[in-house]
């Protein structure tokens, strides 16, 4: 981890912030976000896909989105992937510029569709019947032309856990190229007088470690630009090839760096085009994960410690599942830390547990870490993306507040839920 060492008092440094400090400052749970890791990660994007290729990349908001995130987003150049109203709504509370704002979802209401109408945003991307229709009636009452992509499910399965696989035949998302829904979809889109026909959008999945699975897409996308220009007369001016570019979590997990993805996608996309006399359409690409994942961590204060002779020590945290669902969600991967103490010779395998009802709540099984006792610090590494997002209230347990780590500098970007905030809707 580039932001991440231990000083010289053997605490855990997060870009020149000492955790022990952080969690006397803030508190436990906490998740601390390292910004000039965000920003470095964004600047990447920028050098490696923008730049190199003329490219659009859109940050996919559902992986950490607050609204400090939305104003880094912003000041870095990115466009922003939105899928609810809720995400648009924060996005706009800062004046996020609303033409690089992408509109995604597969159940998408009258009332997300209106809002994101009347705030102009950049593109929808249209992924049923249903919504088109809703789209067209809405926008025939305004008067108003709204550009668009098509979302189709490209029926190839990308390695990863069922839960986040999007490519498949058999999936929610998009029309499907294999029953002539797309087509049918693509007809309808061009033939309306409501809609600006930019071009085709697929996700085949999150933490994708082959770049390969980029190339099918393309191949299989670039078919349907062919067809269209022989049929139409129209070539599409975009592809959206989605996000899904993968992190290191754990020993398992390779590095990957945006150009193992971006030079894959953009020379396919020349390479195809080119093969069949097409245009060049600009390449859109949604990395959340990638962007966020890496630069965050989790601290957790150690409490009770039980140990089954002979079967297992479990080292209870004072969170769990409720600000890290994704071991028990995704049987995910992740490396723990002691933050508040030098590496020592005394290691053990120890599971740690989280502090909700549930035997599942458990966010690592068997690592060797340094002996623990309570009161002890830890933390968990690659925190950054899906977990902020995904924490929930389970057990009246109150979400963590987030800090942004910047060069020895912290400011508190999400204040902790307080009792109140857990009753405050409550009857
Ligand atoms: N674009 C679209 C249309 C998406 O559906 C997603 C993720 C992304 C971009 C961004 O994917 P990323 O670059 O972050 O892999 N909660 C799961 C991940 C769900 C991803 C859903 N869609 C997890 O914690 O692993």
């Amino acid at each position: 981890y580039n932001s991440l060492k231990i000083n010289d008092r053997g605490n855990l440094e997060i870009s020149g912030c000492d955790c022990v400090e952080l969690v006397e400052k803030y508190g436990t749970p906490l998740y601390v976000m390292d910004e000039a890791e965000i920003r470095r990660r964004c600047r990447e994007i920028r050098k490696k896909h923008i730049d190199k290729y003329n490219g659009i990349a859109l940050y996919a908001s559902k992986a950490f989105l607050n609204k400090e995130m939305c104003r880094i987003v912003k000041s870095e150049g990115l466009g922003l992937d939105v899928v609810s109203s809720g995400e648009l709504y924060t996005a706009y509370s800062v004046d996020f510029p609303m033409d690089k704002i992408v509109f995604h979802g597969n159940n998408k209401t009258i009332d997300e569709l209106q809002m994101a109408v009347e705030l102009s945003v950049g593109r929808i991307v249209l992924d049923n019947f249903y919504e088109i229709n809703m789209l067209e009636s809405l926008l025939k009452g305004k008067g108003k032309r709204i550009d668009v992509q098509i979302r189709v499910a490209p029926g190839i399965e990308g390695h990863t856990h069922d839960y986040i696989k999007t490519g498949q035949i058999d999936t929610k998302f998009g029309f499907s190229l294999q029953d002539g829904s797309a087509r049918s979809a693509i007809d309808k889109v061009i033939h309306s007088n409501c809609f600006n026909f930019k071009g085709l959008h697929s996700h085949l999945g999150s933490q994708l470690f082959e770049n390969e699975i980029y190339i099918s897409a393309v191949k299989i996308l670039v078919e349907e630009y062919r067809r269209i220009k022989e049929l139409y007369g129209i070539e599409l001016d975009e592809i959206n090839v989605g996000g899904g570019f993968a992190i290191y979590y754990s020993k398992e997990d390779e590095r990957r760096n945006i150009s193992f993805y971006s030079d894959i996608i953009n020379k396919t996309v020349d390479k195809e085009f080119s093969g069949y006399g097409l245009k060049r359409p600009t390449v859109y690409i949604e990395p959340g994960r990638w962007v966020v994942g890496e630069a965050g961590i989790t601290l957790y204060t150690v409490g009770a410690i039980k140990e089954i002779k002979g079967i297992r020590k479990y080292v209870c945290i004072d969170g769990g599942m409720t600000d890290n669902i994704r071991p028990s969600l995704y049987n995910a991967n992740y490396t723990a830390v002691v933050a508040n103490k030098k590496e020592s010779e005394e290691k053990e395998v120890i599971t740690i547990a989280g502090k909700c009802c549930e035997s599942g709540d458990i966010l690592i099984k068997d690592c060797q870490l340094n002996k623990l006792e309570s009161g002890d610090i830890l933390a968990v590494l690659s925190t950054g993306a899906y977990n902020f997002t995904m924490s929930s209230n389970y057990n009246r347990m109150r979400r963590p507040a987030v800090v942004m780590a910047n060069k020895g500098k912290d400011r508190i970007i999400v204040k902790r839920q307080t009792f109140e905030d857990l009753i405050k809707n409550d009857i």
